[in-house]
């Protein structure tokens, strides 16, 4: 008899293992009679945080590709492609490696030189209605236009970028199919091999030079690259976390197999993230993220110039010809409420930057906007002290927390971690 017991504990403990780690059946199962460590307000932040409650992706009215596999798969070329740059060495592949989900591990991003901000992850990007730090595009499509004609990142033109979709017969093949015929680019008194609105002179009297009406082309060409790389990157999305495996085993009350997910430190460091950290102010929802802006006094180096944020990027985005409104957007006016409706101004917005996702932090190391902070423990040090910023106001108020709540918040953040919800295929440059 005792064999036979000890034979089935074995098999519960195999079987409880497999629905915590494995099976998203935890439900159907009659829950042990533990009583839950968490309260039915607090189950209702888990459940919003956890990866199930991600909708579908929406689609972007401004890109009509945006959901086609052809545009995805052209977008994944270029992606990786350093011939979009002027030394032919920097592809968006440079600084978004995907073995990091999708950023370089650097303080400041490193193209042709080097960037003022920290890059970004792009695992769920495509959920946000702006894009950079301080929000300065309004779609993903435009957003790819930015670092192609920085003088920093790729350093190129968009009349460069046009001729090369010409010339190179499999990009031109695939840009006709999904987007109609090239325009002819052919006579070099008209388009030059490199000319744009960029930070060298001599390249932006060319584009300041050509016709209207052909650059006018040359930017529809741009937008639609925009738009390719966009649908790529719209396939870029975190995958479930053991923070996941977690939130589903206590919203089934199933506080043994819960027990069996995190350990005691993981479990208050999540109580903290929701309760007396007020991490979840900003960083809600299944993203962990408002995609909103704010202040949180992070203080810049002190060899860069304070850092507006938010106020700038607004304005930015709302002069921006490829934004949701203008004119290469496939967007109707109405659909561009975030745009008409966002808040341009108020002291709030000084110094503000986007609320970044905390799936896969550990990835995403140095942290904040200029890689301000090396690890997690000195970021988790900056909000229990809330400093004054030196520019703006900062929201954030003093939390008292005591070293060992940090640790338990740090182990907390840790179980965000994730393998990317992407085809393996996507992880790598194409054949
Ligand atoms: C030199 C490094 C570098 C290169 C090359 C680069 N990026 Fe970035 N990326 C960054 C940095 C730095 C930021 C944040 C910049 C800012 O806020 O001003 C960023 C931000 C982004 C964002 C915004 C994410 C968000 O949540 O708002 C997206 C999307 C993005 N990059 C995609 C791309 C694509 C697509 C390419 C290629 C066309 C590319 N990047 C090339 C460094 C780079
Ligand atoms: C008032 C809104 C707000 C609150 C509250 C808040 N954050 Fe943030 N968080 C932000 C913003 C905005 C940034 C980017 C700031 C910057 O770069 O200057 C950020 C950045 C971070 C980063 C860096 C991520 C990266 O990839 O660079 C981490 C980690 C983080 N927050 C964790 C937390 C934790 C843990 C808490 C609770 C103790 C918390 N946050 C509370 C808004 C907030």
């Amino acid at each position: 008899m005792r064999v036979v017991h000890h034979a089935t504990g074995i098999a519960l403990a195999l079987f409880v293992f497999a629905t915590a780690h494995i099976a998203p059946s935890a439900a159907d199962q009659p829950a042990p009679a533990q009583a839950s460590p968490w309260s039915d307000a607090e189950l209702k932040i888990i459940r919003s945080l956890s990866i199930g409650s991600l909708p579908a992706l929406a689609p972007d009215p401004s890109n009509k590709v945006g959901d086609d596999a052809r545009a995805a798969s052209l977008g994944h070329r270029i992606f990786f492609d350093t011939r979009f740059s002027a030394d032919d060495q920097v592809s968006c592949a440079t600084c978004h490696l995907p073995a990091a989900a999708f950023t370089d591990g650097r303080k400041l991003g490193r193209g042709v030189g080097t960037a003022g901000r920290n890059t970004m992850t792009l695992l769920g990007a495509a959920y946000s209605p702006w894009f950079f730090w301080d929000g300065r595009k309004d779609s993903q499509w435009s957003q790819a236009l930015g670092p192609l004609e920085s003088d920093v990142e790729h350093g190129g033109t968009r009349t460069g970028f046009s001729q090369l979709i010409a010339s190179d017969r499999a990009y031109r093949t695939a840009y006709e199919a999904l987007f109609g015929d090239l325009p002819d680019l052919s006579d070099p008194s008209r388009f030059p091999l490199s000319a744009g609105p960029v930070e060298d002179e001599s390249l932006h009297t060319a584009w300041r030079r050509m016709a209207a009406p052909d650059r006018d082309a040359v930017n529809r060409v741009f937008a639609n690259i925009g738009k390719a790389v966009a649908a790529y990157q719209r396939l870029l999305l975190p995958g479930p976390s053991r923070f996941d495996q977690y939130a589903e085993a206590v919203v089934a009350g199933n506080s043994a197999a819960a027990e069996e997910i995190f350990t005691a430190n993981e479990a208050n460091g999540l109580r903290l993230f929701i309760g007396s950290g007020q991490c979840t102010r900003c960083h809600n929802g299944p993203l962990f993220t408002n995609n909103d802006f704010h202040n949180t006094g992070v203080p810049r180096w002190p060899s860069m110039p304070h850092d507006q944020g938010r106020i700038d990027g607004i304005s930015a985005a709302r002069a921006d010809i490829f934004n949701c409104r203008g004119a290469y957007s496939d967007a109707s006016a109405d659909d561009c409420r975030e745009l008409r409706f966002a808040k341009t101004e108020g002291p709030e917005l000084v110094g503000a930057m986007k609320t970044p996702t905390l799936r896969s932090v550990s990835q995403t190391a140095p942290y904040m906007h200029a890689g301000q902070y090396a690890t997690l423990a000195p970021v988790l040090e900056h909000y229990n002290r809330a400093p004054t910023a030196e520019n703006g106001k900062s929201e954030l108020e003093p939390l008292g927390l005591t070293q060992d709540d940090l640790n338990d918040l740090r182990d907390f953040l840790l179980t965000l971690d994730s393998p990317p919800a992407v085809e393996s295929k996507y992880l790598s440059p194409p054949d």
